[in-house]
């Protein structure tokens, strides 16, 4: 995939392949992950256990989601950690909208935003895509990491309003977040169900076990 690396490193004499991006800010570690040199190239080792496009990835995820270029909305930015991948990948010429609800959370996404020109950060509550008019525009990828009861309808309303027909979507879904006894695969039906009734066509999809447990990622295209 476009701007995503397996990169090879050697520990104890044995070659291990780890996630990478190439770091858009040399020097820049945003979470505490290594920095590594590839033929006089700085990469960002991209953790699994860390973030759940990661881990979809190194599971097996290959489709096409998010490039150099791309615009993107992201819902559920939290601290940055994975919007500063996807930062690296879509590079200078891309965009990321960051949408994130809790401030204190904004806060440390304002560091890294601060380095990083191609993320918006946007304090707003993705339940209300309509608040964020004036400073989003069409995007072509969507990705959804809440962990709300309300997800499915979350990232409908969002698709609505901001991702272009034929886009691309994803989104992380955590069980115990819409229900905490029911059966996860229950849920994650459920949740396909009402993606499909929405006029999202899915694609792909992957439990994350061994990084997260009782999430599943969807991914898809829009049709609406
Ligand atoms: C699981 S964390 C996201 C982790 C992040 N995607 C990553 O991989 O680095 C979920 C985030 O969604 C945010 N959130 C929850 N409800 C939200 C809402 N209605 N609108 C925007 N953000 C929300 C939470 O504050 C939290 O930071």
């Amino acid at each position: 995939m476009p701007g995503i690396y397996f990169v090879t490193l050697l520990e104890a004499g044995r070659a291990r392949k780890e996630l990478a991006t190439k770091n858009l800010v040399k020097g820049y570690s945003v979470y505490g992950e290594p920095l590594v040199r590839v033929n006089g190239e700085e990469y960002r080792i991209w953790i699994p256990y860390r973030s759940k496009l990661a881990a979809f990835i190194v599971k097996g995820f290959r489709g096409d989601f998010i490039r150099p270029g791309s615009r993107v909305l992201y819902l559920g930015a939290a601290q940055g950690t994975t919007v500063s991948h996807v930062s690296d990948v879509i590079g200078n010429t891309g965009i990321i909208y960051a949408i994130e609800i809790s401030s204190r959370a904004m806060t440390e996404l304002l560091s890294v935003t601060a380095k990083k020109k191609n993320i918006v950060p946007l304090l707003a509550d993705a339940r209300r895509p309509e608040s964020y008019m004036t400073n989003v525009s069409q995007v072509d990828y969507l990705y959804c990491d809440v962990a709300q009861p309300n997800q499915s309808e979350l990232f409908l309303q969002n698709a609505r309003y901001y991702l272009k027909s034929g886009g691309k979507g994803m989104i992380a879904i955590k069980a115990r977040s819409i229900d905490v006894v029911a059966d996860p695969r229950k849920v994650f039906a459920q949740e396909r169900l009402a993606l499909k009734a929405g006029g999202f066509k899915i694609v792909q999809e992957s439990e994350l076990e061994p990084f997260e447990k009782d999430h599943l990622i969807i991914y898809g295209e829009w049709k609406g």
